[in-house]
């Protein structure tokens, strides 16, 4: 788990400004949903034989004897809200954000973490293949904002759950033969859920599995169709993909599309973020059925692409004035004034360590203060100081009384 420090959060800031800009352009509202759920959501969603469901999900009895789990992910969350206050009922179509801390009990590696924080969007009520290449699209375009530009968007088609019924018996054929050589999850897994074989990420497996036949080549005419839309709108956008037929991501509940963009810029654990379509999990959830699809992407890891890729963080809004303090009777005055400016929208950092004036101008220089403000003895009895531009090293004397003087002083 980490910690975000002062010197790391003007690129938190950055990110966090660049997500809710995309959102903005793209009409996503945002949702929060509870950090913790009733454990049952995420097993009936995300699937019992998954990596998450088995071994990373962070599980608690609570006092009422119930099992609640700490958000592993935010779709299921997402979905049991829209249900829970129905919201079909106001707007049978809803296109949803959200950036929320994420908990997985995972070994620990570059880019992996216990505590990561994802954003994700979530489209509930459109089958449309246009609707799984604009959450494609949100993706993409925030990496772009963000000012990314190596990676590469994978994309595949799992099917319909029929299609699924029929592929599981094709894929168990093929495995049955080779289930000695895989891994034992897999070797545990493989009738139940043998999709997981395929995003197993073990060489064994991947080795094993070299001409294992893939979901695509066993679609039925409408999911074809749909892929081929999918297809079709990406070019028609000149959203560069590849595809990849292996690909079926680690949770159960996609049907139909499934992305995934990746980047070699952060180790082993190369995706940015995934998503896909889930026509099937809000009746699952206990919902009416309702064609979704979204994504999530974890933004430690765009941080350590956006280092990699050295793009420059642009500080939104620098510190307006440093008021340096001489002396403790000069205090109560500099908290007055200081008061006064930021009621007028000044930001404002007084120096609280009983630092010389020579310091107190050094640390304006490194907390990037645009101006100081120095208040010491004589500026009480004069009732006027001097105010200092760091840029130009010009100085103007202004009225302690006249805040609004000041404000304009320091405006300029
Ligand atoms: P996911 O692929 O499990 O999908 O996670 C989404 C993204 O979260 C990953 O691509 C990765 O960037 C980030 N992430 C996952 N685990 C970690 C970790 N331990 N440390 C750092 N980053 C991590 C989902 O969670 C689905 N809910 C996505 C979705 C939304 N599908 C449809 N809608």
């Amino acid at each position: 788990m980490k910690d975000v420090l002062p010197e790391d959060a003007p690129s938190w800031r950055y990110l966090d400004w660049c997500i809710r800009e995309t959102m903005r352009r793209f009409d996503y509202k945002e949702i929060q949903f509870p950090t913790f759920e009733e454990t049952a959501l995420f097993t009936r969603s995300i699937g019992k034989a998954t990596d998450i469901v088995e071994k990373q999900m962070y599980t608690f009895t609570d006092a009422g004897k119930r099992s609640m789990t700490l958000t592993p992910e935010g779709t299921a969350s997402v979905v049991r809200a829209y249900i829970e206050h129905a919201m079909a009922r106001k707007t049978p179509y809803a296109k949803l954000f959200y950036i929320a801390r994420m908990y997985r009990q995972e070994a620990p590696q570059a880019g992996r973490f216990r505590q990561h924080t994802q954003f994700g969007v979530e489209a509930i009520g459109s089958e449309s293949a246009a609707q799984d290449v604009e959450v494609i699209q949100v993706l993409v375009e925030t990496l772009k904002l963000a000012g990314l530009e190596s990676y590469e968007l994978l994309v595949n088609s799992i099917g319909c759950s029929e299609d699924r019924v029929g592929y599981k018996k094709i894929l168990i054929e093929y495995l049955e033969p080779r289930i000695e050589k895989l891994c034992p999850d897999c070797r545990r897994r493989f009738r139940l859920n043998p999709l997981r074989v395929l995003d197993c990420k073990k060489e064994e497996c991947i080795g094993e599995t070299g001409d294992v036949p893939f979901t695509g080549d066993h679609l039925c005419a409408e999911c074809a169709a749909h892929f081929d839309s999918v297809k079709t709108y990406l070019e028609a956008l000149g959203v560069d993909y590849r595809l990849t037929p292996r690909l079926v991501r680690g949770l159960d509940y996609y049907t139909r599309t499934v992305f995934e963009v990746v980047s070699g810029l952060v180790g082993a654990q190369d995706s940015l973020g995934g998503g896909g379509r889930y026509d099937n999990l809000a009746e699952e959830l206990g919902g009416e059925p309702t064609p979704a699809a979204g994504f999530a992407s974890g933004m430690e890891r765009i941080l350590i692409a956006m280092e990699k890729e050295k793009v420059e963080i642009k500080e939104s809004a620098p510190l307006d004035l440093l008021v340096a303090v001489l002396g403790d009777e000069a205090m109560a005055e500099a908290m007055k004034v200081a008061r006064s400016l930021r009621e007028k929208g000044v930001s404002c950092h007084i120096d609280m360590m009983g630092r010389t004036l020579k310091a107190q101008m050094r640390q304006a220089n490194k907390i990037g203060a645009r101006k100081v403000l120095i208040i010491g003895e004589n500026e009480l009895k004069t009732g006027r100081a001097q105010l200092k531009n760091l840029g130009s090293g010009e100085q103007t004397e202004v009225s302690l009384s006249s805040t609004g003087e000041i404000q304009k002083e320091v405006a300029r």
